[in-house]
């Protein structure tokens, strides 16, 4: 996989975060196992609680369409005007990963030109996943 590239195109969903409130734009590529790649970015809302975050963007675009098996997904955020921060996950979107995907799902952070690749299992350790209500 060009991780490379995947940053690249997280950065451009970026350019769509809508952050009027926090100024903090994120923007997710997520690869499905069929190769297609979803696009999210942040929505925020005056009323605050309805805000969601890219990665879960990505994740519901995708599972609305029929798509339920990922290999990985690139996020790229910060402050407005600042390139260099490293955005890792919230937690609520750690568990949505771990709805859907393997413990080794690849979970890139930084940017196109400085990132370092996670495994879901290092980043939400001893998860509580669907085994557990089966
Ligand atoms: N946010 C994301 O979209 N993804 C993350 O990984 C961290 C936080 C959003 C939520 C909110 O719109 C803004 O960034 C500040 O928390």
């Amino acid at each position: 996989m060009d991780y490379k590239e995947l940053m690249s195109k997280a950065a451009k969903a970026r350019e769509s975060a809508y952050a009027p409130y926090s100024h903090f734009r994120v923007g997710a590529a997520l690869v499905a196992k069929n190769g297609n790649v979803y696009l999210g970015c942040n929505i925020e809302n005056s009323a605050y609680s309805p805000s969601v975050c890219a990665e879960r963007v990505a994740f519901f675009k995708a599972v609305s369409e029929g798509i339920k098996e990922f290999d990985a997904i690139a996020i790229v955020g910060g402050k407005e005007g600042e390139t260099s921060t490293l955005c890792a996950p919230c937690g609520v979107c750690r568990q949505v990963m771990t709805e859907f995907c393997d413990k080794d799902f690849k979970i890139v952070l930084g940017t196109s030109e400085k990132f370092e690749i996670h495994t879901l299992e290092e980043l939400l350790p001893l998860a509580f996943s669907k085994d557990g209500v089966k």
